[in-house]
């Protein structure tokens, strides 16, 4: 079995960790570190992993471990890395923004690749250390990736993206109190939110003159899933557009372009990213959904650390969407 630690397991994207983890056939959790909850056991953070494991949290690090998850908040991995030298053989895959950005991607000596399947396969699969992407950032690139590999990214693009309370993490807040969140929904950091560094990053390295992103987040009354909007000029016809979607996602397990429109719930609870095609005259409307804590982090964690390994891509993450 090849071992696995969790650091910050008693978050939310450390608890989908251990949910996958612990049913996955490869591995092994080792250890699950906490600062808060080190002796106590991991149900006593996660309750719905009540009869499944006896696991408890710890205070130590092995730093012999196969491979680690650090799924602590921006600025936390860094200072971790340099507090605990994990071992030379050590895979890392960290859920943070620390290494996403090419200007912070070397850190003392290892280099972080930008953890997108659909973008970087071949990186990731000889990579030891993984920069996993921001969850709006997944939804986003999936939605425009296709268009910039064809170099039609020639007008300006507006986004609308709302998102699901867990995406703020599990510290509770004024936005993610239940009597502020409930039946609400808001905007924030209009045009400015941080994921746009590497969406963009990602967009030109396609496609060197992509046009400008106008991103509009929204906090929505629901715990998980982020639905994306992105529309743009687009001349040609919707048929040409879903040629280029479906051939960009051919061999993409986890990204599908659905012929009718999409919702929230088909893949929430999954690692799936849904695309669909819109054309409303000369503008290209296309909807992205995913689950911010699946194919938005942990799920996308565990894809890339199958890739890392050289396992199967699904293994451990072909799971069931709670339509109902
Ligand atoms: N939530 C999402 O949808 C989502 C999606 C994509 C990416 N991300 C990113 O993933 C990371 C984790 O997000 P999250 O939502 O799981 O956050 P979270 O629910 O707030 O959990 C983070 C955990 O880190 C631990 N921690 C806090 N400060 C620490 C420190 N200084 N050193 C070590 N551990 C510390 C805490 O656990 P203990 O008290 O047990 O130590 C805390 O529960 C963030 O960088 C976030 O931006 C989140």
């Amino acid at each position: 079995m090849i071992t696995a630690g969790i650091i910050g397991g008693s978050g939310y994207t450390g608890g989908e960790l251990i949910r996958i983890l612990l049913h996955h056939p490869a591995i092994e959790i080792d250890f699950v570190y906490s600062t808060t909850r080190a002796g106590k056991p991991l149900v006593s953070a996660h309750a719905d992993l009540l009869g499944q494991t006896e696991l408890n949290f710890t205070g130590d690090v092995n730093v012999n471990v196969d491979i680690v998850f650090l799924c602590l908040g921006h600025g936390n991995s860094t200072k971790f890395l340099q507090e605990h030298p994990f071992s030379a053989n050590t895979k890392i895959i960290d859920l943070s923004n620390d290494f996403r950005l090419q200007a912070d991607a070397n850190f003392n000596g290892k280099h972080f690749v930008y953890g997108l399947p659909e973008l970087n396969r071949t990186h990731i699969e000889n990579a030891q250390y993984i920069a996993n992407p921001g969850c709006f950032a997944t939804a986003i690139q999936l939605a425009l990736l296709p268009l910039a590999k064809a170099k039609k990214i020639n007008a300006a693009v507006h986004i609308n993206a709302i998102t699901g309370s867990t995406g703020a993490g599990v510290s509770p807040s004024a936005t993610s109190h239940f009597s502020w969140r409930n039946n609400n929904v808001s905007w924030y950091k209009p045009f400015t939110h941080q994921h746009l560094g590497e969406i963009n990053e990602s967009l030109t390295s396609l496609q060197e003159d992509t046009n400008e992103l106008f991103f509009l987040p929204n906090r929505g009354n629901f715990t998980r899933g982020i639905l994306a909007t992105a529309y743009t000029h687009f001349k040609e016809p919707l048929e040409v557009a879903q040629e280029l979607y479906t051939q960009f996602y051919w061999h993409a397990r986890f990204t599908q372009v659905a012929k009718e429109p999409i919702h929230l719930k088909q893949v929430v609870n999954t690692n799936q990213c849904h695309i669909h095609l819109h054309k409303h005259e000369n503008t290209l409307l296309i909807t992205s959904a995913i689950d911010n804590l699946l194919k938005g982090a942990s799920g996308q964690a565990v894809q890339n650390m199958n890739l890392m390994l050289g396992l199967e891509e699904d293994l451990g993450l072909n799971l069931k969407a709670g339509v109902y």
